[in-house]
């Protein structure tokens, strides 16, 4: 199969493509996801082997607007609307309960709730309006990379296993959007993102947690994807928490680095073994998955240094999907 690149001017092309069943990529403010229609069941189980990713993680299901979404959801709590009100179109996924026979139990894994997101996005929200269908979006990657920030990510990955590609330029956020469970009690932050727990307790008036391994259920993770390996470059990737401890690192032709660029200009190893994550935590979020990805390719570096954040909750997304990337180690000297 080849696979099709749109820009913004042809996007009839992808809703077609969309509307017969086909895989299509489409941006969103934080990662590019990985479309099929929701209700096509079939279309649905080419997503996971497009990614090869493990039937019993659920997909995101991608709306247009909150009206598209009341027609695949159980209900709508008055928790769902204050949040919604404040945070959509934007990067917030919301867990409710699935109406039920409304969407293919491959959407689900069989759970009882459905992961909702309406991404900022024009073109995918006229994509998605155009078809009059929710779209599936899982990250357009395949199983276990880090999640794509731009169409030649995608491409990369998925190229001959897809129908197309909408090439939106490169995405805002960089991360993932921030998932809270709404099906439970107390609602539950179960993936950091850029909307912090604190921002969502504020608009909904309530305490909310945070999942951090611990607190989910004894049998079914909340979100099952987060048991997964992921993220992951070929060579190790070690956190790097103290900058100060970049002078202790034994610097080699096959060590690469990621950090701020005021501690780059430090380090004497040649260009290509450093990738600048930016001035600040903003556009280190922005750049992480770049740059595990171009260490990814370099076939001659076999450790990876990261800089860690502890800036409290606006670095609880970024140091989540670095710890996965590291597999939880830590430079210690
Ligand atoms: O920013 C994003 O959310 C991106 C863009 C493309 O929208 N999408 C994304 O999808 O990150 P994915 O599939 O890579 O991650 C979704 C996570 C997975 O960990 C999955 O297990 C969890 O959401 N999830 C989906 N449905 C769920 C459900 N019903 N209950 C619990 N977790 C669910
Ligand atoms: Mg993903």
């Amino acid at each position: 199969m080849e696979t099709q690149i749109f820009d913004k001017s042809e996007l009839d092309k992808a809703v077609d493509l969309l509307a017969k069943g086909e895989l299509v990529a489409f941006p969103t403010e934080t990662v590019y996801g990985l479309g099929a229609i929701a209700t096509n069941e079939k279309a649905v189980k080419g997503v996971y082997a497009a990614k090869g990713r493990p039937s019993d993680n659920p997909l995101i299901v991608t709306v247009a607007d909150e009206a598209m979404m009341e027609k695949y959801a159980k209900e709508v709590p008055q928790r769902a609307k204050k949040l919604i009100e404040k945070f959509w179109p934007g990067p917030l996924t919301i867990l409710l309960f699935a109406k039920e026979g409304a969407l293919p139990t491959a959407v689900t894994g069989g759970l009882k709730t459905v992961a909702f997101r309406c991404p900022d996005d024009q073109l995918t929200h006229d994509l998605i309006a155009k078809l009059q269908f929710p779209i599936v979006g899982p990250s357009a990657n395949t199983s276990t990379k880090p999640s794509p920030t731009t169409a030649q990510h995608v491409y990369h990955d998925l190229k001959g296993k897809i129908a197309g590609i909408v090439d939106g330029g490169p995405t805002r956020v960089g991360l993932e959007s921030t998932i809270i469970d709404l099906s439970v009690e107390t609602p539950i932050v179960l993936r950091p993102g850029e909307i912090t727990p604190e921002q969502l307790s504020e608009a909904l008036g309530e305490e909310v947690l945070i999942n951090t391994g611990k607190v989910a259920d004894k049998d079914i993770p909340k979100a099952p994807g987060m048991k997964y390996r992921h993220y992951a470059p070929s060579a190790p990737v070690v956190i790097v928490d103290d900058p100060d401890d970049f002078a202790k690192v034994e610097y080699t032709e096959q060590v690469g680095v990621m950090a701020l660029g005021s501690i780059l200009k430090q380090i004497d190893l040649p260009e290509q073994n450093k990738f600048n994550l930016g001035e600040n935590l903003v556009q280190a979020d922005h750049n992480l998955f770049n740059g595990l990805r171009y260490f990814d390719d370099k076939a001659n570096i076999k450790q990876i240094f990261v800089q860690g954040f502890d800036e409290g909750q606006t670095s609880l997304a970024y140091m989540n999907r670095l710890s996965k990337a590291a597999a939880g180690h830590h430079f210690e000297k």
